[in-house]
C-alpha cells in the first residue's frame, strides 16, 4: 500500500516527513536546523545574511548537531557568494539541497546538480518557475501571497495550481501552511509537500528572543500589513508601532532609515557601500532600482535583525507570514512535525486514503 505522505519529496531529499522548514535570516540557524531534520522534516540554514566564514563554521554546527540531511540558502548577489557555493559543494555528502530566489544561472545551477545537490528555488510567479525550470532545477518551491517576507500578491490557493499546471518538476507548496490540514489540501493540489517560515520561527529550538516570540503571538491576522516602505518590494510584517512611523514617514526620512542602517551593517559585516548596493540591486531587480530603494533592500536586514536577534521590538521589524495571525503556540520541532502528521493521517483517514501509521 502506497503511503500518501511518503512523498518524491522526502524520498529525493532524505527526510522522513513532507515538511520544509524555510530560511530565514538569522532565524533558521543552526539550533533550528538541527531541531527540524531531527524531527523529520528538512531544515534549510538561511545562509543568505551570512559570510562565508560565518556559514561555514554554522554548516559546520549543523553537521554535529545532526546527521540527517540538510540544505543552505543563499543569494547568488550576496558578498561571498563563489565562496558559499564551494563550501556547500565541499559538504556535499550532508548538504542535499540549496534553496534560492532569482540568481543563479544554468552553469550554477549544472555545478549543484553535479554535485548530487537538488536546488529548490522558491518563486512567487509562474514565469519564474517556468524559468527556474528551463535552467535546470529539480523541483520549485512556489510561495503564495500569504508568505513571510517578500511576497506577491497571488495567494497560495491560486498560484500553486498554476505553477503545478505549468511545470513539470516536483512542486512545495508555501505560504500559509502551519498544520495537517494544510499539508494534506497542498498534497491534495499535486504538490510533493509543504515549506513553513512563520510556523518554525515559532518553536522552542528558533533562536528568536522571548520578547519577539511574544509580540508575533499577539499578533492577529488584522495586525499583519504589505508594506513596500521597508525596501520597495512588497513583504509582510507584524504591525507595531515603528511599522506605523515607517508607513507614514517620508522620503527624508526613508534615506536616514537606509544611511543608519547602512552604517551598522557595515561595521557588521565590512562590507563597502559599493558592495552591499550592489548586493541589493543584484538581490532584486536586476540594477533596475532607484540608489535609495538599493539602499533600502541592502539595510532592510539590519531592521529585521533588531527584532529576530536582540528582541528590540521597539527599533526592529518583523516579518510574518499571514498565518502567524493564527498560530498561538511554540512548541519544540518534534512536537510540532509530530502533530502536524497525526492531523494528516487524520485528514487522510477521513477521506479514505491510505497513509501508514508512524
Ligand atoms: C522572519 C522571516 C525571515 C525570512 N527570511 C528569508 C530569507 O532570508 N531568505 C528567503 O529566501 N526567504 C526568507 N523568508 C521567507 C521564508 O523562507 C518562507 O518562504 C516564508 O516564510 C513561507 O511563508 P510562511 O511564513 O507563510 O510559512 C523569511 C520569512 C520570515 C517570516
Amino acid at each position: 500500500m502506497a503511503d500518501a505522505l511518503q512523498t518524491i519529496m522526502v524520498e529525493r531529499l532524505g527526510c522522513r516527513v513532507p515538511i520544509i522548514q524555510t530560511a530565514m535570516g538569522w532565524v533558521a540557524e543552526p539550533a533550528l536546523v538541527i531541531a527540524s531534520c531531527n524531527a523529520g522534516a528538512f531544515g534549510f540554514l538561511g545562509a543568505a545574511v551570512m559570510t562565508p566564514d560565518e556559514c561555514r563554521a554554522k554548516v559546520l554546527a549543523v553537521r554535529r548537531g545532526t546527521d540527517r540531511p540538510f540544505g543552505v540558502n543563499f543569494h547568488s548577489f550576496q558578498p561571498g557568494a563563489d565562496a558559499i557555493v564551494e563550501l556547500i559543494v565541499e559538504n556535499r555528502e550532508q548538504v542535499r539541497a540549496v534553496s534560492f530566489g532569482r540568481g543563479p544561472d544554468a552553469g550554477m545551477i549544472a555545478r549543484f546538480k553535479d554535485a548530487g545537490i537538488v536546488c529548490i528555488p522558491t518563486v512567487g510567479a509562474v514565469k519564474h518557475a517556468q524559468k527556474m525550470v528551463e535552467l535546470g532545477v529539480d523541483m520549485i518551491c512556489v510561495q503564495g501571497g500569504e508568505g513571510g517576507g517578500h511576497t506577491g500578491s497571488v495567494p497560495t490557493t491560486v498560484l500553486l495550481p498554476q505553477v503545478l499546471d505549468a511545470v513539470k518538476v516536483p512542486v512545495i507548496a508555501s505560504g500559509g501552511f502551519a498544520d495537517g490540514r494544510g499539508l494534506v489540501a497542498a498534497l491534495a493540489y499535486g504538490a510533493v509537500g509543504i515549506a513553513m517560515g512563520t510556523r518554525f520561527l515559532l518553536t522552542r529550538e528558533s533562536p528568536v528572543p522571548d520578547s519577539a516570540k511574544t509580540a508575533y503571538l499577539q499578533a492577529t491576522t488584522d495586525a499583519i500589513i504589505v508594506t513596500t516602505r521597508l525596501d520597495g518590494i512588497p513583504q509582510r510584517m507584524i504591525r507595531t508601532r515603528l511599522m506605523d512611523r515607517i508607513e507614514k514617514s517620508g522620503s527624508l526620512a526613508m534615506w536616514l532609515r537606509a544611511f543608519e542602517a547602512g552604517r551598522a551593517m557595515k561595521r557588521q559585516t565590512g562590507a563597502s557601500w559599493l558592495d552591499f548596493i550592489r548586493s541589493a540591486r543584484g538581490m532584486t531587480a536586476h540594477g533596475a532600482m532607484p540608489l535609495k530603494q538599493a539602499m533600502m533592500a541592502a539595510t532592510m536586514p539590519m531592521l529585521i535583525q533588531k527584532a529576530v536577534v536582540d528582541g528590540d521590538i521597539e527599533h526592529g521589524v518583523m516579518a510574518t507570514g499571514v498565518v502567524g495571525g493564527r498560530i498561538s503556540d511554540v512548541p519544540s520541532c518534534q512536537e510540532l512535525v509530530d502533530r502536524i502528521m497525526a492531523e494528516a493521517r487524520e485528514r487522510l483517514a477521513a477521506l479514505g486514503v491510505p497513509a501508514l501509521a508512524a
